[in-house]
């Protein structure tokens, strides 16, 4: 009974069957996990060429099951060096990174030419030892006007001209308020600038926006002549307009200075001698200034015979236009960035 077993078996395992199977599976096998699939299958324990070789009688047999079991090896392993070079070669090439390869550019942004001349001023002003204070967009009529000086029935005060909130509160329409916070807020000296958005009741066109930027100084000691004021302007304007260019001062009114003085700089179309930018006049006005008004000091408790100051406020927007010759002060509120990005 035993013996008629194993004469079976080995009976069963047909070599040359046997190796054809072998081989379709190994070149139907993509991968080596394939491969080794197909050798447990063929070569394993028990495989059918396994228990074969265990049961074996005659030596024909035996020699015949060993040559194939040889051959079956040698199949297998040729199949798996293949198939492994072959995975390898794919990876070499698909998933080489070449560091030498230019990356995907990424688009840098840039400040935008207002924020631009703002840093500008206040680097301007911090290398003259200035402090940079923030003031408020919202204000009360009283640090809009009451404060600064502005007397009743000024047309400013008007709702034709301010954007009021309510009856005592309004969208400031100029930087000069952070003046009176910042006196306020400390005692003499005071050097300060105060940089950021104003508002008035304008209707947009090429010279006037609604919203627009002012840069405020104020500075408030001992000793402080209009001479202080002119030479501080001048540095201003030739910090950023050229040294070139010569400025100017003329007398104008401010409720908040006295006396108020109009700071210009010499054209920089025609060097001042005449063009339709600057009227034929040869000089371009950039904004206004003057010493500061005794009523101010007393609004906020500072000695007015012991403390002396100026102040300035200029328009940041006139400023961008001035250098870059920027014909229309719409074109920076558009954001078209063919233009902003020009600067
Ligand atoms: N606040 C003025 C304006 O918006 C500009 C100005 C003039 C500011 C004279 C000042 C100054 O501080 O002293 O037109």
């Amino acid at each position: 009974m035993n013996r008629k077993t194993e004469t079976d078996t080995v009976a069963r395992v047909d070599a040359q069957a046997v190796e054809r199977e072998a081989l379709a599976a190994l070149e139907a096998a993509t991968t080596p996990d394939d491969v080794e699939h197909v050798r447990v299958e063929y070569l394993g324990r028990k495989s059918a060429l396994k228990l074969a070789l265990r049961d074996v009688r005659d030596r024909e047999t035996g020699i015949a099951l060993n040559t194939l079991r040889e051959r079956l090896e040698g199949a297998i392993d040729g199949r798996e060096q293949e198939l492994r070079r072959a995975e390898l070669d794919r990876r070499v090439t698909e998933e080489r990174v070449d560091v030498t390869m230019p990356g995907t550019p990424v688009r840098r942004g840039q400040l935008h030419l207002i924020t631009q001349i703002r840093r500008e001023v206040e680097d301007i002003f911090l290398g003259l030892g200035y402090t940079v204070v923030d003031g408020r967009e919202v204000e009360t009529t009283r640090y809009n006007f009451d404060a600064l000086n502005f007397p009743p029935g000024h047309p400013t005060r008007s709702p034709q001209q301010t954007l009021f909130l309510d009856d005592e509160t309004v969208l400031r329409t100029e930087t000069s308020p952070s003046q009176i916070r910042t006196m306020e807020a400390q005692e003499p000296p005071v050097y300060i600038v105060s940089l950021g958005r104003v508002y008035r009741r304008d209707t947009p066109d090429a010279t006037h926006t609604p919203t627009f930027h002012q840069v405020e100084g104020l500075v408030v000691d001992e000793g402080i002549t209009l001479a202080d004021l002119l030479g501080t302007l001048d540095y201003l304007l030739k910090a950023l307009f050229g040294e070139e260019r010569r400025t100017d001062f003329r007398t104008h009114h401010f409720p908040f200075t006295e006396p108020s003085v109009e700071a210009f700089v010499s054209c920089h179309v025609c060097d001042g001698s005449g063009c339709p930018v600057c009227r034929h006049s040869g000089w371009i006005e950039v904004g206004g200034s003057g010493m500061v008004h005794p009523n101010l000091f007393e609004f906020v408790g500072y000695d007015p015979e012991r403390y002396t100051g100026f102040a300035f406020g200029w328009g940041l927007e006139r400023i961008a236009v001035l250098r870059h010759g920027i014909p229309d002060l719409r074109e920076l509120w558009r954001n078209d960035p063919r233009l902003l990005t020009q600067f």
